[in-house]
């Protein structure tokens, strides 16, 4: 029976949209592919098949079908995703014990939020309404955003609750009743209510805004076992979509700045819900785009939030670009004024990149603070982290503004930059194992042929550089592989074949070597700066491992003495030169 319902989930659920919620995907012939949720990597050698509708891993070797991926992914038993797929699917689960399932918090909390719309659509709602249109959200989008209304009263809510067969450790444990003297009583008492779902658009919390009286402006769900404010992010849901076709992301502060600029035709907007960032919530980014604007309040508070968020977002490998608002102003404020909307999109436009912004904002307390020297060092500190590349292109922009001379500047840099490797290379634990990669402290055994490191890794380089493979010769590359399907691979890859037909080849022929091969050697050559560093270390040291090879070979010919006189000259010739290795 519970077969059966396997079967009817995967008919309804595409496996590319599911793990396209975790992953961003790009497609490459028929099949789709990604960055490797289950090990680290930053060449991509995850593949999802919309055919088979599975994927696979050529880096870790983790491979299934949408079940597989959510045990993994979401750390479940499978019976928890299959309720969890069934729902999303609209599947029904008949086993006896389905039957007389309980009501989850989750069920509770919808039942909660039926309750708050219903308020604020009947007459108790009046004032509410009234509020929100003041404040320019239209009648017709209330249902869209689920905004409700949480009556004045110490336990409307409760007792609706209670009604239903509810005990008061339910609603406390969803956190929305709390538990008095005289029994339970409601979190949400005369506030617009703005419901929180997570990226899978369960519904974990709620948002609470005050219309009058005295009180937090807003209160939010407390931390619990719904709701998790470093793990979610207000609109998420349902601006995941516009996230990854627009392919960027923009954060902002508030609901009501999140449900403003999804009003004005940016969907791919969400709130950080409160204070600044977490890294979870910049992985959720990371998952759907690498690109993020922040759009933080214009105050002073805004920017240094704005600041230690960017820092943060680009530390999860994001590419940050920050919106400036006119002082004081919010996004919603902002683009309700008079053109609002052309002037948010030009700001939208000339977003400065993090590196700028930051010198922007410095500059200013640079000007008048007490320590110059201080936000010079801060300024200094946080460049440091950026990746060379891009911190080149602004060197003599930063030397004028700073007034270091380059020179100075880029030494400066420099001794920041080894400061900090030092730091993490004494912090971070032994180096990763690249030929098996470590899970929850569990090596997943590699499955077939391990391809040699430095093979590999020339056939990275070659898989990744069109100009690299016209400008070599393939006889020189050849003599280089030791390996007949590094040299196969290698070969397909000289011949003119370009990489996508390959894959798509390789991939329909189930051929995974090559692919494997890419992918460690993708994750070896990671270690090094730039391609050139890249290409020298390789070519230099295939060429070294050839010439041992050859040496020995002489070796043993000169042991049978067979060899010629020309080979012993070789000989001689390959120990001269390589008189620092120790055979
Ligand atoms: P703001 O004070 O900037 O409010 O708080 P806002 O978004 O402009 O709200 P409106 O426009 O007056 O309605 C920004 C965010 O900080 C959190 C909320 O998530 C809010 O949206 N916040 C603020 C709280 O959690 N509690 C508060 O008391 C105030
Ligand atoms: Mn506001």
């Amino acid at each position: 029976m519970s077969s059966d319902a396997v079967r009817d989930i995967k008919d309804k659920l595409d496996i590319v949209d599911l793990i396209g919620d975790y992953v961003r995907l790009k497609k490459v012939g028929s099949n789709f592919r990604g960055l490797c949720p289950f090990h680290n990597e930053k060449t991509p050698s995850f593949y999802v098949s919309p055919e088979r509708q599975t994927f696979h891993c050529f880096g870790c070797g983790q491979g299934g079908d949408i079940f597989t991926f959510l045990m993994l992914a979401e750390n479940l038993e499978f019976k928890e995703v299959l309720e969890v797929l069934a729902e999303k699917a609209g599947v029904k689960l008949i086993s006896s014990r389905e039957n007389k399932r309980k009501p989850s918090l989750y069920d509770l909390m919808e039942e909660a939020n039926r309750f708050f719309r219903s308020s604020l659509e009947s007459n108790a709602g009046r004032l509410a309404k009234t509020y929100l249109s003041r404040r320019n959200i239209p009648e017709k989008v209330l249902e869209y955003f689920e905004i409700g209304w949480a009556p004045p009263g110490w336990d409307n809510l409760w007792r609706h609750l209670l009604k239903s067969g509810v005990t008061l450790k339910e609603g406390v444990d969803c956190g929305l009743v709390l538990e008095g003297k005289k029994g339970g009583y409601d979190r949400f008492r005369g506030r617009i209510i703005f419901p929180i779902r997570d990226l899978s658009g369960r519904l974990i919390g709620f948002g609470g805004r005050l219309v009058d009286g005295d009180g937090a402006k807003y209160i939010n769900s407390p931390e619990g076992i719904l709701y998790s404010k470093r793990n979610n992010l207000y609109l998420l849901n349902r601006a995941k979509k516009e996230i990854r076709d627009k392919n960027r992301a923009i954060i902002v502060e508030g609901y009501m700045d999140a449900i403003r600029l999804h009003l004005s035709g940016y969907g791919e907007s969400v709130a950080a819900l409160g204070t600044s960032l977490t890294e979870e919530q910049a992985r959720l980014i990371k998952r759907l785009t690498q690109n993020c604007y922040i759009c933080f309040d214009s105050d002073t508070a805004g920017q240094e939030a704005t600041i230690r968020s960017m820092y943060l977002l680009q530390r999860e490998g994001l590419e940050v670009f920050v919106v400036e608002l006119p002082s004081g102003k919010d996004p919603d404020e902002f683009i309700s004024m008079d053109k609002g909307k052309e002037l948010f999109f030009q700001s939208l436009k000339e977003a400065k990149p993090l590196l700028l912004y930051h010198l922007y904002v410095r500059k200013h307390n640079l000007e008048r603070s007490r320590s110059p020297r201080e936000a010079v060092s801060e300024l200094l500190n946080g460049i440091a982290q950026l990746p060379v590349e891009t911190v080149s292109p602004y060197i003599a922009h930063l030397s004028r503004e700073l007034g270091i001379l380059p020179f100075e500047l880029q030494k400066r840099l420099a001794e920041l930059r080894m400061e900090r490797e030092n730091l993490s290379l004494r912090t971070s634990d032994q180096g990763d194992d690249i030929s098996g990669f470590r899970k929850g402290g569990q090596v997943i055994p590699d499955t077939g042929e391990v391809p040699d490191t430095l093979e590999a890794s020339l056939l990275f380089l070659l898989w990744n550089d069109a100009e690299l493979r016209k400008r070599v010769s393939i006889s020189k590359v050849l003599s280089l592989i030791a390996d007949e399907k590094t040299r196969t691979a290698a070969c397909a890859l000289l011949s003119g074949d370009t990489p996508s037909e390959l894959e798509e080849r390789w991939l329909s022929m189930g051929d995974t070597f090559p692919l494997k091969a890419i992918s460690l050697g993708g994750n070896y050559m990671e270690q090094f700066e730039n391609k050139e560093e890249q290409l020298s270390v390789i070519f230099s040291a295939l060429e070294r491992k050839k010439r041992i090879a050859r040496f020995r070979e002489l070796k043993t010919r000169l042991i049978q003495q067979k060899a010629t006189r020309e080979e012993i000259e070789e000989y001689s010739a390959i120990k001269a030169e390589m008189k620092d290795i120790i055979f």
